[in-house]
């Protein structure tokens, strides 16, 4: 069959002497062909050729049910990234895979088969191949052609709980197949769990997190860069996100660069969405991501025309225009039943749109897309439809493309400190009204109170500079370029903490003030996996900015008894102790009770290490 017939029987000849000889001899090869079988009693697996993936039978746990899966064949931590049979394992450790009538089947102590590929006709000219590929995608295909169009069936079609690098996540027009994740029962059971992540076709196409048959939590749509809901979601070295929406496609997936790099997506049997990276040095999986991540992820927190905000307390808030339908429910904190408008809309005229920014947007299951028209077509679409809620642009990217309207109600919104994007929501002319009139006073006196500081601080500036002037000349000249130095040494200082910090209130303390949020977000919400360590004064974590800025963040721990304005006084003294050998503060953060330092963040050294080389 691989070519010459004698060779091929002598094969086989040769196959079963080393079977009688040792009884537990392993395949090893990357394909299974129609002739071999794996079974549990030798012990036998398909290896993929760069030995990255194997396939075998395993027992999870400490029952007698056995599996036929794949897992890390370069990992040494066992991890399972695909069943099979995971809703029918066999019963005793009696087992068979092979490929029997064109179909890959795993039969029992009985030869009945437990599971099997379910492929019915099809005119199969040539023998079949099972082959593991590399990217952990196991195919059954023609013996003859491995090229893409001779595969039968693959794995990828049929997640476990894991979506590997380059495994597609969602619909195919070819197959029919909506592929999603799902949960172990157990972390030693794999049969199917409760929890599911589904990507939803319908409208603006977004992935949801299920349990059971309600919805937990939502990715939001894709918005060109990242998903909606996924703020701190952006390529990493390494990786690259890849949402794909056509005719024929869905999909989301991801793609790994770099060989040795492995990095998977799983959904945990409690419910917890999670990105893992191997860290070849710890020999451990590193938690990446997750979802959900706080109070304002879970689905409809704030109920309709409500928005979650973690920053404020309680966290839910009604968008301008709408008011709390229950304020007795929402006083004592619950927001589920959401908000209703002040002014029904007229839809004659008038209506108009209310700008919020950095938004999670709505859910948009029942939302139309067009992706051919830009923001301002797009506000006139919706004002035509009395139905027409709200509407934002498909599309963040540069100064944003495409048009997405929802009608009828809005929910499960929520804004971030940073990411997000813009959503206009419709509101009758009068709750508009008050807040345009409002807004163009403010933007009138800040205008007069930026003109005249402006010019005082021009006259300042001129004044300033004289009189430097004229102290330079006296001073001798060794001692001017120290000073200067000096000089340079805390502009430049104090420029890069600028850089940091956003528009914040920075008082008398030269020290940019961070959000404990923007903080929060950095630490992967103070994750142990970003611990660096911890002493008697708090615990140090690692972080990184949304731009890409790598920190160490020192929280103070709560029980400790300085006041805010000592604490203030004690960084603005270590503000100005800045020296070029000393690790910068970067900014600190008082906030939410907290009190945290920002250092710059030194890769991989210690103090010692830099002492003494
Ligand atoms: C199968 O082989 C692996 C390693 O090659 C070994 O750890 C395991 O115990 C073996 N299982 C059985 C049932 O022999
Ligand atoms: C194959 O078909 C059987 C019977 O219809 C079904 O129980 C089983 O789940 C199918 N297997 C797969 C892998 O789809
Ligand atoms: C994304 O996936 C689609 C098909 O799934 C593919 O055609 C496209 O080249 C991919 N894009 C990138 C940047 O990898
Ligand atoms: C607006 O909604 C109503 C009730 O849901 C429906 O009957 C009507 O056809 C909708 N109008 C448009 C223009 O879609």
């Amino acid at each position: 069959m691989r070519g010459l017939p004698n060779f091929y029987h002598s094969y086989t000849f040769f196959f079963f002497f080393l079977l009688i000889l040792f009884p537990a001899y392993s395949i090893s090869a990357n394909t299974l062909s129609a002739s071999e079988s794996l079974t549990i009693s030798s012990n036998n697996t398909i290896v993929s050729p760069g030995n990255v993936f194997e396939l075998g039978f395993f027992k999870p746990g400490l029952d007698s049910r056995w599996y036929l899966g794949i897992w890390y064949k370069a990992i040494s931590k066992r991890t399972y990234v695909w069943v099979a049979n995971r809703d029918t394992p066999l019963s005793s450790s009696i087992g068979t895979l092979k490929i029997s009538d064109s179909n890959l089947v795993v039969l029992d102590q009985s030869d009945t088969p437990v599971w099997s590929t379910n492929l019915t006709g099809g005119d199969v000219r040539s023998p079949l191949v099972a082959e593991l590929l590399d990217n952990g995608n196991f195919v059954l295909r023609d013996s003859k052609n491995s090229a893409p169009d001779g595969v039968l069936w693959q794995s990828f079609d049929f997640p476990t709980d894991t979506l590997l690098p380059e495994m597609k996540l969602g619909w195919d027009a070819k197959t029919g197949f909506n592929r999603f994740i799902r949960s172990w029962k157990s972390p030693d059971d794999p049969s199917s769990g409760d929890f599911s992540f589904k990507l939803e076709t319908e409208g603006f196409p977004e992935i949801f997190l299920w349990n059971r048959e309600s919805r937990m939590y939502r990715s939001g749509p894709w918005n060109g860069i990242r998903f909606s809901g996924v703020p701190e979601m952006q390529p990493f070295e390494y990786m690259v996100f890849n949402f794909t929406t056509s005719k024929e496609e869905v999909t989301y997936s991801f793609r790994i660069t770099k060989s040795d790099v492995y990095s998977r997506l799983s959904i945990s049997s409690s419910g917890l969405l999670q990105r893992f990276t191997w860290i070849e040095t710890a020999q451990n999986w590193n938690q990446f991501w997750y979802a959900p991540k706080d109070q304002c992820d879970e689905y409809k927190e704030c109920g309709v025309y409500g928005y979650c905000d973690s920053n404020t307390s309680p966290v839910c808030n009604c968008i301008k225009g709408f008011k709390p339908r229950n304020p007795q429910v929402w006083g004592l904190r619950d927001g589920s039943d959401g908000c209703v408008r002040k002014t029904l809309l007229s839809c004659g005229g008038g209506d108009g749109f209310v700008r919020l920014k950095k938004m999670k947007l709505p859910d948009t299951t029942t939302a139309s897309v067009d992706r051919g028209i830009g923001v301002k077509e797009c506000e006139q679409k919706c004002l035509r439809d009395c139905n027409c809620t709200a509407f934002a642009n498909t599309d963040i990217r540069g100064s944003g493309s495409g048009c997405v309207t929802w009608t009828g109600e809005l929910f499960d919104i929520r804004n971030y400190a940073k990411g997000g994007q813009d959503l206009y929501v419709r509101l009758a002319a009068t709750d508009l009204e008050d807040k345009r009139n409002r807004s163009a006073k403010i933007i009138g006196s800040s205008i007069g109170v930026s003109v005249l500081l402006l010019l005082s601080f021009i006259i300042f500036f001129l004044w300033k500079r004289k009189q430097k002037r004229s102290i330079l000349i006296e001073t001798p000249i060794v001692d001017h370029q120290l000073r200067s130095r000096d000089l340079l040494m805390n502009e430049v200082v104090i420029s890069s903490r600028r850089h940091i910090s956003r528009e914040n209130n920075t008082d008398d303390l030269e020290l940019p003030l961070m959000e404990f949020e923007e903080v929060a977000m950095a630490t992967n919400n103070f994750s142990n996996a970003n611990k660096l360590g911890q002493g008697g004064f708090g615990i140090v974590y690692k972080g990184k900015l949304l731009d890409g800025q790598e920190m160490a963040v020192k929280r103070l721990s709560k029980t400790s008894v300085q006041g805010t304005d000592e604490f203030k006084n004690e960084v603005k003294l270590i503000a100005r102790l800045q020296h070029i050998n000393l690790v910068r503060l970067l900014a600190c953060c008082v906030d939410a009770g907290e009190k945290m330092l920002i250092y710059e963040y030194l890769e991989n050294l210690s103090l010692d290490s830099h002492l003494f080389g």
